[in-house]
């Protein structure tokens, strides 16, 4: 089977970037948003996303103006039937995901193919709420998806040979590496950096460290890119919140459960740079202030 049209369910952080990367590879691409404001949002992200790309000269302005075209809004899961992949990047919490595939499983033809972008959570229990168990992955991309070139394909217990090699050839003409890992808890790349994630927490609660001090010696020490605190605000403290909680129930390991920092934080509102405030405080851009 060739993918030709994708359907992306949320048009958010990762939806609008998920959306922008198949639509820059030629995709006809239609996103689901619960309100048309949600829409108007992701939109203006990927506007903007396009316009940095036009800047640096990455991108001409024709395929840029090509790859908008190729993306259309809705809020109707219902208009998603005529779609040979839906890639799923709701809020990381298993009902809503499992009640946006089963509403899917009733709109698309048998052989769509379904994806879900989460994290952390069970591939297999999601594919479980359709009739197609078969035709179920995960595709997790990396955060800025437009700027990241892994996608990590996770086959379920049930998810057949065919429905990885059509998602590793579609992974390909996104102009990304696919790399195969088994539905277990964080795939490869999480199952590695939660535990450092959850530890550089509780390194601060202990009071080790300043949240800079920590970031920096990540940074020069390690020669990561981002520091720990800069990157749970970057990513989401409510994403890092599932994530942890997820882990926990999987692996009832207490060294990954959710430190009460990061657990207060996540009830205090206070998520990161989508919100203005989190580790660190920022601007109406994002752009860090403190
Ligand atoms: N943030 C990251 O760095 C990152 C990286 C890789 C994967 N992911 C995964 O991608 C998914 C989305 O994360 P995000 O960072 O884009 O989150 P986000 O908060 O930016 O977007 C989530 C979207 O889900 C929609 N939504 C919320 N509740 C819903 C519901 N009940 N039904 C349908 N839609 C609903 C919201 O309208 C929102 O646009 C999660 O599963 C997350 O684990 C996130």
């Amino acid at each position: 089977m060739t993918i030709q049209r994708v359907g992306v369910v949320g048009f958010g952080q990762m939806g609008s970037g998920i959306a922008q990367v198949c639509a820059q590879a030629g995709f006809d691409t239609l996103v689901r948003e619960v309100e048309q404001s949600f829409i108007d949002k992701g939109f203006k992200r990927v506007e903007g996303s396009l316009a940095r790309l036009v800047k640096s000269q990455r991108v001409s302005e024709d395929d840029a103006k090509a790859a908008r075209g190729r993306i259309r809004g809705t809020t109707s899961l219902g208009d998603f039937k005529d779609r040979d992949l839906v890639i799923e990047a709701v809020v990381e919490e298993i009902s809503p995901k499992k009640k946006v595939f089963g509403e899917l499983d009733t709109v698309c033809p048998p052989g769509t193919i379904f994806c879900s972008n989460t994290s952390s959570l069970t591939i297999v229990e999601m594919a479980a709420a359709t009739k197609r168990p078969d035709r179920f992955a995960g595709l997790h991309f990396f955060n800025p998806p437009v700027i990241m070139k892994l996608v990590e394909i996770v086959k379920a217990l049930t998810t057949s040979d065919e429905t990885i090699a059509t998602l590793r050839d579609f992974v390909t003409r996104l102009g990304k590496t696919g790399v195969v890992c088994k539905d277990s808890t964080g795939f490869i790349v999480n199952r590695l950096m939660v535990p450092y994630l959850l530890g550089a927490i509780r390194m601060l609660e202990l009071g080790i460290a300043t949240k800079e001090d920590i970031d920096q010696a990540v940074k020069l020490g390690l020669g990561y890119p981002m520091g720990p605190f800069e990157l749970i605000d970057y990513t989401g403290v409510d994403i890092n919140y599932h994530v942890a909680n997820a882990f926990f129930e999987e692996l009832k390991d207490p060294g990954m459960a959710a430190p009460p920092l990061l657990r207060r934080m996540y009830l205090a509102g206070q998520l990161g740079t989508k919100t203005g405030k989190g580790f660190y405080d920022y601007d109406e851009q994002g752009k860090r202030k403190s």
